[in-house]
């Protein structure tokens, strides 16, 4: 075993600069773990057993759910609940944030809120499916938490982190001191360290997102579209168009390569399409960790107030020098919602005239 680093040695190693969790995060991140791998089991052996397609429900944002979607989401509640670490898991897939009211969890310190399997297009097709998670400090001091507890900034976020059920199965995570990923051994069960303090590269050449939606985007990103699409050999455009469909796997892609995904607000989605609490904030803060930066196309990601547990937003994440380029672009080409101008019947003016 010599050189190889488990996730639990690794977390309990660094507990040390955490004076103020007692352990409690740590145990946190190692149920996470725990869960994690009962899900890459299922997941693994999807097309031998009955988990495979449509659950026949939707969840509250109208999105129709998967087996798989239900079975990871019932899997990291019943961890976080047996954990006793955590006062409430907020999921995209239950329709309000779920308490956990056993008395040794209705006092604990932290909040959990998670996108249990992030990629659901590609469950049925073998292509790579995720899990994202936010963990916040609860700010009640007594009594039962409370959603207030829970729209927090994403600035207030003690850790992140997302596992990855690709080629190889990963789980990466920041608790505000850099970036590590754990690749699971499936021979001895256990994510071992494989990608110390990751670091995104400050500039890159790849680029995903959704193009067919292209008609319905603001000017802003048809224009950046249009800028990596140019040749110029001095930038190493034109880039190259890499998207998956899953947020995990196309921003881990793009963590280790360099490179922007952007899904911005589009006409049917006008806040964006994915989850601020628990997909962009995760996301924001693993790569501000690791040297990138994540924006709306205005503003950054954590900084943004949530105030709806289910609250969307456009994202535009990477690389740094590509995500400036990005915001540069919706400056000048896309008016930021609060300047735009409205007559009295809620209808846009055009600015110029
Ligand atoms: P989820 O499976 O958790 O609902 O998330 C799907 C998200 C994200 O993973 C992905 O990048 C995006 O939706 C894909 O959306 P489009 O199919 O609209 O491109
Ligand atoms: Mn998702
Ligand atoms: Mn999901």
């Amino acid at each position: 075993m010599s050189g190889i680093k488990t996730l639990g040695q690794f977390i309990i190693e660094k507990q040390a600069d955490f004076s103020y969790a007692k352990g409690e995060l740590s145990r946190l991140l190692r149920d996470i773990g725990i869960a994690a791998k009962i899900v890459n089991r299922e997941v693994n052996k999807a097309g031998l057993v009955d988990i495979l397609g449509d659950a026949g429900t939707v969840n509250i944002q109208g999105e129709g759910q998967k087996k798989l979607d239900i079975f990871a989401n019932t899997q990291f509640i019943s961890a976080l609940t047996s954990g006793g670490e955590c006062c409430i898991v907020a999921t995209e897939e239950e329709d309000d944030f779920v308490p956990i009211d056993s008395p040794v969890s209705k006092n604990a310190k932290y909040i959990v809120c998670i996108d249990p399997l992030d990629g659901s297009s590609n469950i049925d097709v073998n292509v790579g499916v995720g899990t994202i998670f936010s963990i916040l400090r609860r700010k009640s001091t007594e009594g039962i938490a409370t959603i207030e507890d829970v729209l927090q900034k994403g600035t207030e976020q003690v850790a992140a982190g997302y596992i990855i059920y690709g080629s190889s199965t990963m789980l990466v995570y920041t608790t505000g001191k850099g970036v590590n990923g754990f690749t699971l051994d499936p021979s001895i069960g256990e994510f071992c360290l494989s990608h110390p303090d990751m670091k995104v590269p400050a500039d890159g050449c790849i680029y995903s997102i959704n193009e067919g939606n292209y008609v319905h985007f603001p000017e802003g990103v048809k224009k950046y579209i249009k800028y990596v699409q140019v040749h110029d050999a001095t930038t190493n455009r034109p880039y190259t168009s890499r998207y998956i469909g899953s947020m995990v796997g196309d921003i881990h892609r793009n963590l280790i390569k360099g490179g922007i995904y952007i899904y911005p607000t589009t006409a049917s989605s006008p806040n964006g399409k994915l989850r601020l609490l628990y997909e962009c904030n995760p996301m924001a803060f693993i790569l501000e960790q690791a040297g990138g930066v994540a924006s709306d196309g205005f503003n950054r990601i954590l900084d943004i107030q949530p105030i709806e547990l289910h609250q969307r937003s456009s994202i535009f994440i990477g690389s740094e020098k590509m995500v400036r380029m990005a915001e540069e672009m919706m400056r000048k080409y896309t008016l930021k919602e609060s300047d735009k101008l409205t007559n009295i019947n809620g209808t846009e003016l055009d600015p110029a005239v």
